[in-house]
């Protein structure tokens, strides 16, 4: 069994309650990759148990301030606690989709599971969650209150890099169904869980598409980076007149024309492979006006280096997306970078209404939906801002 030793600068941060715990902040003891390691205070006093990297800055995520050693029961318990809390969300369905685990959100640190019908998608992205992924496949058959088809684990994400984790994609229960289709409300959708972004598909947003689909009822929606269209769909089921999906990727495209075909709305909702970017520019340029415009981009700060590029790029694309937005209309804008923090979003969202010279206000600043939570200690966890912002 592992242990390590806090410096006293470790320890210090560790009593704020974040759950990491960086290199730098340990000043001796040892552990193999991947282990489930004691912590202790310079004095030799408990700390907790945590999961331990060799490659990571962050050298270890602790589980628990406790100081029995977590054993089978500890992690069951996490299981099970994440299930309930998506059940009492109203989320936990065999034929619906939800985050059943969000990694350090849900204290399982490094473990992503996504459930699609009764198909779960687990990431991995530390050494820890790679060790031990059999046991909490195990614990997550056993905690949920319906049987799973099919496990696939698709841990193929880049931040593995940061562990020296290779990716790996491997089917480790059943056969993937050739089309897996799930349902939201009155709403059914496609997912590619096998080559589709994330797990297959951006459960984040679920709820923030139910409210701007709320306000466009009867009007026009232009949404860029569409992804698989759930943002127009849910709007063209909920009345909009006309939807207008861009996005670069063409099997997300092929995706969303079937998506709509099999809500029935098909006749309403159009697919442009485009750059977005330069797409907003020209149908700027050409005078287009919509109810709603959407714009919700993949994350342009991967790291705090990276914000003063990204303001430059949120600034200019919500510039085109404001000047798109006809008078009593919305602009629902979002950032996934959690490097962009709220305060700074809502200041590039103010240059881009200075810019485009069109009054916002903002009535909404939402986050993800329930099921990806943010933990209040690790601020890193609550990512997504989505702005939803009147033209006046
Ligand atoms: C955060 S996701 C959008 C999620 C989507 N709105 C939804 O609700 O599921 C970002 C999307 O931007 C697309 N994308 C990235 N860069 C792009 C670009 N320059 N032009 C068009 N689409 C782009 C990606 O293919 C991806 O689908």
């Amino acid at each position: 069994m592992g242990n390590v030793t806090l410096s006293g600068k470790g320890r210090r941060w560790v009593l704020n309650g974040h759950p990491w715990i960086y290199r730098d902040d340990i000043s001796g003891g040892e552990a193999e990759p991947g282990e489930l390691l004691h912590v202790e205070d310079p004095n030799g006093n408990n700390v907790g148990w945590g999961l331990f990297s060799a490659s990571s800055k962050i050298a270890v995520r602790l589980v628990t301030s406790d100081k029995e050693q977590p054993n089978r029961a500890f992690w069951l318990d996490r299981i099970q606690r994440a299930i309930k809390a998506r059940e009492s969300m109203g989320y936990l369905n065999p034929e619906g989709a939800c985050r059943l685990i969000a990694a350090d959100a849900d204290r399982i640190p490094g473990l992503i599971v996504d459930l699609y019908g009764t198909t779960a998608v687990l990431q991995s992205s530390i050494q820890a969650t790679d060790r031990m992924r059999d046991f909490l496949v195990e614990l997550l058959e056993e905690a949920l209150p319906f049987k799973l088809d099919v496990i696939l684990d698709r841990s193929d994400s880049s931040i593995r890099r940061f562990e020296d984790l290779d990716s790996r994609v491997e089917v480790i229960k059943g056969e993937l169904p050739e089309s897996l289709v799930v349902r939201e409300d009155d709403m059914e959708y496609e997912v590619d869980v096998l080559h589709g972004h994330k797990t297959g598909h951006y459960l984040d947003q679920r709820e923030n598409r139910k409210r701007a689909a709320q306000l466009t009822q009867g009007g026009t929606m232009l949404d860029a980076f569409s992804y698989d269209g759930l943002f127009g769909i849910r709007a063209a089921l909920a009345g909009a007149k006309e939807v207008v999906c861009l996005d670069q990727s063409a099997p997300a495209g092929d995706r969303l024309m079937r998506n709509a075909e099999r809500n029935g709305v098909a006749d309403r909702v159009t697919f442009h492979k485009a750059n977005c970017m330069q797409e907003l520019r020209n149908r700027l340029e050409a005078g287009e006006q919509y109810d709603t415009v959407v714009v919700d981009p993949p994350a342009f700060a991967r790291n705090r280096r990276e914000v003063d590029g990204a303001e430059r790029g949120y600034v200019e694309l919500n510039r085109r997306g404001l000047g798109m937005v006809k008078q009593g209309g919305f602009l629902v804008s979002a950032s996934c970078s959690y490097n962009v923090r709220s305060a700074d979003f809502v200041r590039f969202l103010g240059s881009a209404s200075r810019l485009a010279q069109r009054d916002a206000w903002i009535e909404e600043l939402r986050g993800a939906a329930p099921d990806h939570p943010a933990l209040l200690v690790l601020p890193e966890s609550n990512y997504l801002k989505c702005a939803f912002l009147r033209v006046p």
